[in-house]
């Protein structure tokens, strides 16, 4: 799990970029989605090879200045959208013919030091959270919601083995006085029952509270859904990933729509599964020992990638059957 403390330096690091170019390889020209613009890290390494396109999503207002550069030196080859990527399939590509689909999630350096958003229990101020075309922050949330829900979003979401102590506390000390940043993180480090001392106390419910604010899970599920469908044939669909709980949703989904040795042959064919990936990789690609001395939040870093087999748009999944009890948490949001 990244732990959200600013780190000690100065600019963006791309994750896995090497990886990347080598799965989706530029070099033979295409257009790219790159559904997590950030920093621009892989999409100006794409266009460094002179027969790509890319059209590039954040739904952070704040890349547009990026995006701006890039549209000025790309004139032809570069487009931007800000826009969430669940909606990926709302874009208009009848024309184009999409070579890969590239998720590189959770957020950049640069919102991370941005102390306006609230991403690190180092801010100070008020709670925040959001990454952007958010409709309410982690102050409503932590301010608003019953301890009830409270308590799942940080179980769930972040895994936290105290979260009915904190849940309780937060519910106590907002009577007397709304709780920002500072006074969230006391909050979590009192609430304690074992001190980890690998990460700070508080990891794991910003976490959490920074899934929730974003819709981090169904952006996730209709984000890969919309993928798979706007991809053509043969094109992949590239996951970078931070914590288990996504790299649980991007394993299902692939393994869940490809052929695997499980699926016997003598299942009715109505049964059967629609093999629209193939995998070649089953097992995730994680940095190197020298990527990870680079640039440390890097360690937590899954990539997964799958093939599209067949060109269909109209595939069946069960993904939001599965993961229907995370969504119903994000739901909670309908009670603020
Ligand atoms: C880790 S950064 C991407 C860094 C980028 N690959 C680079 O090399 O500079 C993740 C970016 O994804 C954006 N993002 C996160 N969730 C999103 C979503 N659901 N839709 C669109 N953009 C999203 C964030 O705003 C952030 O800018």
């Amino acid at each position: 799990m990244i732990a959200t403390i600013i780190p000690k330096r100065q600019k963006h690091y791309s994750v896995l970029l090497d990886e990347i170019i080598s799965i989706i390889t530029p070099q033979y020209g295409g257009t790219f989605i790159d559904c997590t613009l950030g920093q621009g890290g892989y999409t100006k390494k794409i266009l460094e090879f002179s027969n790509t396109k890319i059209i590039a999503l954040d739904r952070d207002r704040d890349t547009k200045k990026i995006a701006l550069e890039l549209e000025k030196k790309f004139k032809n080859r570069f487009i931007f959208k800000n826009k969430k990527f669940s909606e990926i399939n709302e874009l208009e590509l009848t024309k184009e013919k999409i070579k890969a689909v590239i998720f590189d999630l959770g957020y950049s350096y640069t919102q991370i030091k941005d102390p306006k958003k609230g991403l690190s229990f180092d801010a100070s101020g008020e709670l925040n959270m959001k990454m952007g075309l958010n409709n309410f922050s982690a102050k409503d949330a932590i301010n608003k919601l019953d301890k009830k829900y409270l308590e799942k979003i940080f179980k769930f979401f972040g895994e936290e083995r105290d979260s009915k102590r904190i849940a309780y506390k937060i519910i106590k000390e907002r009577k007397k006085k709304e709780i920002d940043t500072q006074k969230l993180v006391k909050i979590i480090e009192s609430s304690k029952i074992k001190k980890n001392y690998k990460i700070h106390s508080a990891t794991k419910v910003f976490q959490a509270l920074r899934i929730f604010v974003n819709k981090e899970i169904s952006e996730l599920i209709y984000g890969l859904i919309n993928a798979a469908r706007v991809l053509d044939e043969g094109g992949i669909v590239v996951v970078v990933s931070f914590n288990s709980l996504e790299d649980k949703i991007i394993k299902y989904f692939f393994r869940s729509l490809s052929e695997t040795k499980s699926v016997s042959r003598y299942m009715p064919q109505g049964k059967k599964k629609n093999n629209l990936f193939k995998l070649t990789n089953k097992k995730p690609i994680t940095p190197s020992t020298k990527e990870i001395e680079e640039n440390k939040p890097s360690r937590s870093a899954k990539l997964r990638f799958a093939i599209k087999a067949k060109n269909i748009s109209n595939f069946k999944t069960d993904i939001l059957d599965k993961f229907n009890y995370l969504i119903k948490i994000e739901n909670y949001s309908e009670k603020l």
